[in-house]
């Protein structure tokens, strides 16, 4: 039962002590987060992974390109555990290393690979933290660099120093929302499809580009649309509405603000008592912060509850399980990035941190 399984996690978690860290995304279900040492979005997370030596090993409850973003961060001794194997994302899954070096042979061909009069590279490689150890090591090997929705802009800007041109990695949403907000025009944007050559773009499309953007998306936030925020600004006169990056462009400039999980944590945090909230992203999350503020109201954009549904793949079956493993002296479910993948990925991933300002 609920309880037990409770009761087994606090009993484990107390015979590890300090040695094991468990790490919470803001997406995990409650019976989840109640046990985490840390909860954070992405960014957090991959700093809390980085920040604490001691701990020989994290749980990490969350979904598998996070938990390879702690073990490349991690020190080698440390080891990181994906509670359950099958809990990936969707759309990391939407850009595979062979189609990203296929793409990126193809840009190579069009644009070449001789650096401008001041020295900028036609195209600097971008992966969004959703995405694969193989595309964050192809973009550390690329004189690219990776993003979370919490740094995007000041990554392209670190990228633009560099390069003519971006092209990212895997959502399209958060490429386009960011570059828009910066001031490229969208048809300097083009979607690049990978069963097509050189995406279906002329080379001029290509030459004229400023972001070229990877046709991914997340399947939970682009099902936010500019319908439901105009019903909820119908239904409560002086609602904000605030939303993730992820989201379809018209969405987040229909929205009053849009950032990552952390900033919106934050934004209901800042919210006086009786303010009105409309949510675009994940439902737990959603659910958690208006069960924290009793005197907000806190609802999520999607009548329809969207969970992501392989976040919620880390059932606190399988947190006790892994927990109660490592009490008897075993590892199981480590997720291990290791070789040149390893030490490529850290340097995009070191510049990423590196870069915020
Ligand atoms: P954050 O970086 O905002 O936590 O987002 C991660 C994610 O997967 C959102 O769908
Ligand atoms: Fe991936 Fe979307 Fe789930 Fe985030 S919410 S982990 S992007 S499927």
């Amino acid at each position: 039962s609920e309880d037990e399984l409770h009761r087994r996690i606090i009993a484990a978690k107390s015979a590890l002590g300090e040695r094991v860290r468990i790490l919470g995304h803001f997406y995990q279900r409650d019976e989840i987060v109640q046990h985490a040492d840390f909860v954070g979005d992405s960014f957090m997370l991959a700093q809390a992974a980085k920040a604490h030596p001691e701990a020989e090993a994290f749980v990490f409850c969350g979904v598998h390109f996070m938990a390879e973003t702690a073990d490349i961060l991690s020190g080698p001794d440390q080891a990181v555990i994906l509670p359950n194997l099958a809990a990936g994302c969707s759309m990391a899954d939407m850009a595979t290393i062979d189609q990203v070096e296929d793409c990126w042979r193809e840009l190579v061909e069009v644009l070449g690979d001789e650096p401008d009069a001041s020295g900028r590279q036609p195209v600097i490689p971008v992966t969004y933290m959703n995405s694969s150890a193989a595309i964050k090591a192809f973009c550390g090997r690329n004189g690219g660099i990776v993003c979370t929705s919490s740094n995007a802009r000041t990554v392209l800007e670190w990228a633009f120093e560099r390069g003519q041109r971006v092209v990212f990695f895997p959502d399209q949403h958060l490429g386009r929302n960011t570059a828009k907000a910066m001031g490229i025009e969208e048809d300097r944007m083009p979607l690049w499809r990978s069963h097509l050559p050189r995406g279906g773009n002329s080379e001029a499309d290509l030459r004229e580009s400023r972001v070229i953007l990877w046709n991914g998306f997340c399947s939970v936030h682009k099902r936010f649309t500019v319908g439901q925020i105009e019903r909820a600004r119908a239904q409560f006169p002086g609602v904000r509405v605030i939303v993730h990056p992820e989201c379809p462009a018209a969405v987040v400039e229909a929205a009053d603000g849009s950032g990552s999980t952390e900033y919106i944590r934050k934004e209901i945090e800042a919210a006086k008592p009786g303010d009105v909230i409309a949510v675009g992203t994940e439902i737990n999350l959603v659910n958690r912060l208006q069960e924290q503020h009793p005197e907000l109201t806190v609802f999520c954009l999607d009548p329809v509850v969207c969970p992501c549904s392989t976040m919620y793949r880390i059932h606190p079956a399988y947190l006790a399980w892994t927990l109660e493993s490592l009490v008897a002296g075993d590892a199981p479910n480590r997720i291990v990035v290791d070789g040149s993948v390893a030490e490529d990925s850290r340097v995009a991933l070191e510049r990423m941190l590196a870069a915020r300002p």
